[in-house]
């Protein structure tokens, strides 16, 4: 399954050079399982091949008379404004005064045009608009965050208006300046959260332990490194949550002291004492109005047993539980299969792409939440 599944898009381009991008935008959007109708300004086609395009594309135009079917069809609409003016009464004028009345939603990809009248108007509005980076001498606008936005377009908004705290990947804790020791997570799961929540309508912010992935759209990101540098995180913005969702695999223990300068090796045994880092969820659970709190449980056996066991410790509301130690699924890995619990339930998810794990997560999260207190 992917995040724009039996969508119908109208991807609208204003001419010039950032309309080079579109092929490559149209087939990251048919991997999410999107059909794509491209509709260029004329003269758009002396930046990009219209016959490349329509290898792709659904339909590709440069008049809208030229579209077949109903233009009320399309479930969104996509606007990239390159770096020339719109030109006067043209039809992109038509698509954005439609798009206006009728209220669909349309997300905004700016390589330019900000000075003119109509773009100033757009982005007045509460479309999500993207700028576009510079790449190369280049504008390039990010796929993932174009797939993002249309996903939060044209997903059910079960948690508008709730602000939701999510934390990923892994904590560090440091030995001395060159050695540390950590649980593994690469963050996939935690930031798939992250954005299944923003594209529910929720406001995100994401705390993350190291991990090289870039900050999803839409969403706050910090990043921290060690247990309490994620604690501070924490703190400084728990008691604005409705919701906290800790999938973060934080270190249990941290070295008691974090030497200044790099261990020499040569002995044939180093004893390393350990003393327990802060448990951030009891901790958050523990305050006088709690947020509605779900932890993750990674288990290698007994997972239904040792999951309840967390949720009942640590006094939370739902728990993820995922298998880790196999093959496949937990960390790392793409895919992953979560069972949740909750007090008097549970859901097993069919095994999917994290992207669908957490989308159903935030859908059950969404349907406790509302039954909650
Ligand atoms: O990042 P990926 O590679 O995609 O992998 C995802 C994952 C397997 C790491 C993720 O799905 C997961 O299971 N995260 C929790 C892992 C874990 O270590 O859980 P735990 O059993 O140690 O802790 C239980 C809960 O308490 C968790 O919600 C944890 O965030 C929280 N906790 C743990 C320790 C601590 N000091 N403070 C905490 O708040």
């Amino acid at each position: 399954m992917g995040a724009l599944d039996n969508q119908k898009i109208l991807f609208c381009v204003s001419s010039g050079l950032a309309a080079y991008q579109l092929p490559e935008l149209v087939v990251a959007l048919n991997l999410q399982g999107a059909q794509v109708t491209v509709l260029v300004e004329p003269g758009g086609g002396e930046w990009v091949s219209l016959r490349l395009l329509a290898m792709h594309a659904d339909q590709v135009a440069t008049d809208a008379s030229e579209l077949s079917g109903d233009l009320n069809e399309f479930s969104a609409r996509v606007l990239l404004v390159g770096e020339h003016p719109l030109a006067d009464n043209s039809w992109l004028d038509q698509v954005i005064a439609d798009a206006t009345d009728r209220d669909y939603p349309v997300t905004l990809l700016l390589a330019g045009g900000e000075a003119d009248e109509p773009v100033s108007r757009l982005r007045q509005s509460d479309w999500i608009s993207i700028p576009a980076q510079a790449s190369s001498g280049l504008p390039r606008f990010d796929a993932e965050a174009v797939i993002a936005a249309l996903a939060r377009a044209q997903s059910q908004p079960l948690l508008a208006g709730k602000r939701l705290l999510v934390t990923a990947g892994p904590t560090f804790e440091d030995i001395d300046p060159v050695r540390f020791i950590g649980n593994r997570s690469s963050g996939k799961m935690g930031f798939a959260v992250a954005t299944a929540a923003w594209h529910a309508g929720a406001q995100v912010e994401l705390i993350t332990g190291p991990v090289a992935r870039p900050s999803p759209q839409g969403v706050k990101l910090t990043r921290v490194r060690s247990a309490r540098d994620m604690l501070t995180a924490v703190e400084a913005v728990i008691d604005q949550q409705d919701i906290y969702i800790s999938s973060a695999a934080i270190a249990d223990y941290r070295p008691l002291e974090a030497k200044k300068q790099k261990i020499k090796k040569g002995q044939r045994e180093v004893n390393l004492e350990l003393v327990a880092n802060p448990d951030l969820l009891k901790w958050v659970t523990q305050r006088p109005e709690p947020p509605f709190c779900v932890g993750f449980a990674a288990e290698t056996e007994r997972v239904e047993e040792y999951a309840r066991g967390k949720m009942a410790s640590k006094n939370l509301q739902m728990i993820a539980a995922n298998q880790v130690g196999a093959e496949a699924g937990g960390f790392e890995s793409e895919h992953n299969q979560l069972h949740l619990f909750w007090s008097g339930g549970s859901k097993l998810l069919a095994w999917s792409s994290k992207a669908e794990q957490a989308r159903q997560l935030i859908e059950t999260v969404a349907e406790r939440y509302a039954g909650w207190r």
